[in-house]
């Protein structure tokens, strides 16, 4: 079956601080998103991108990626939908427009630009092979703690210290078996049962989801110090 990728690059990115919306910053000169565009198209299982770009900006977006022709040489369609409020309506926004013949979904962050095009590969593979949803991850490297949540600075009670070992944080492109993911965000919406990611919607159904390994460089470009490491990143591709 074919395989598209829906691209949430709707968000406004208040934790980086003011500006244009996140995936239209620039890294070394280009948006974000075309970065993660193109990262896409890498992918020879990728026939189409669905970009899901902010709801005043989806004119932008179109004129953006015409610019950039994502460079020629592959045969990846994009089609722009403007996205909603929340990660989640976005998402659903973009699964929406997927046409009738696409049989498996990728669902990759405009705010993870520099993904590898192995990564996107593994995780088609994965999908292909017969899992219904599947998640590129990787060990952590920070211990983690439960706390009692407590506003203003106050010390947080821990309530327990989970295994490490067993623990892995979670990437995307997230990858699925079309008709599962388009299930779960029909039976969860609107609030997705406090899911933060897509594959949390399927555990919820009480499906499958398994992982694969992510990438260091598929790191979320989430606060000002993320931009200087993705800079970097791209500079020591250019070397
Ligand atoms: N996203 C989206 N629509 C929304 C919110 C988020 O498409 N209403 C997208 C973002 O553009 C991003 C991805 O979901 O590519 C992951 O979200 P996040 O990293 O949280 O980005 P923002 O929501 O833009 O950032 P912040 O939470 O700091 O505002
Ligand atoms: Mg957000």
């Amino acid at each position: 079956p074919r395989t598209a990728a829906v691209l949430p690059a709707a968000g406004r990115g208040v934790r980086l601080g003011p500006g244009a919306p996140k995936a239209l910053r620039a890294l070394n000169g280009t948006p974000m998103l075309i970065h993660a565009a193109r990262a896409l198209a890498a992918s020879r299982a990728v026939g189409l991108v669905v970009v899901v770009a902010p709801p005043e900006g989806a004119a932008e977006v179109k004129s953006l990626l015409d610019a950039h022709a994502l460079d020629g040489g592959d045969r990846t369609d994009f089609l722009v939908v403007p996205g909603g409020e929340t990660r989640q309506e976005s998402v659903k926004l973009g699964l929406d427009a997927l046409p009738e013949d696409i049989g498996i979904v990728l669902v990759h962050d405009a705010a993870r630009p520099l993904v590898p095009v192995d990564t996107v590969d593994a995780v088609v593979e994965a999908v292909r092979a017969g899992a219904p949803a599947v998640v590129p991850a990787l060990p952590l490297t920070d211990t983690v703690k439960e706390v009692e949540p407590r506003i203003g600075g106050e010390p947080e009670p821990v309530l327990g210290t989970p295994a490490r070992s067993r623990l892995r944080a979670v990437q995307t492109p997230q990858g699925f078996d079309r008709d599962t993911l388009l299930r779960a965000h029909e039976s969860l919406a609107p609030e997705g049962e406090g899911a933060t990611d897509d594959a949390g919607m399927v555990e919820r159904l009480g499906l499958p989801v398994v992982v694969v390994p992510g990438h260091e460089e598929a790191f979320k470009v989430t606060r000002p110090l993320d931009l200087v490491l993705a800079e970097a990143v791209l500079a020591r591709r250019k070397a």
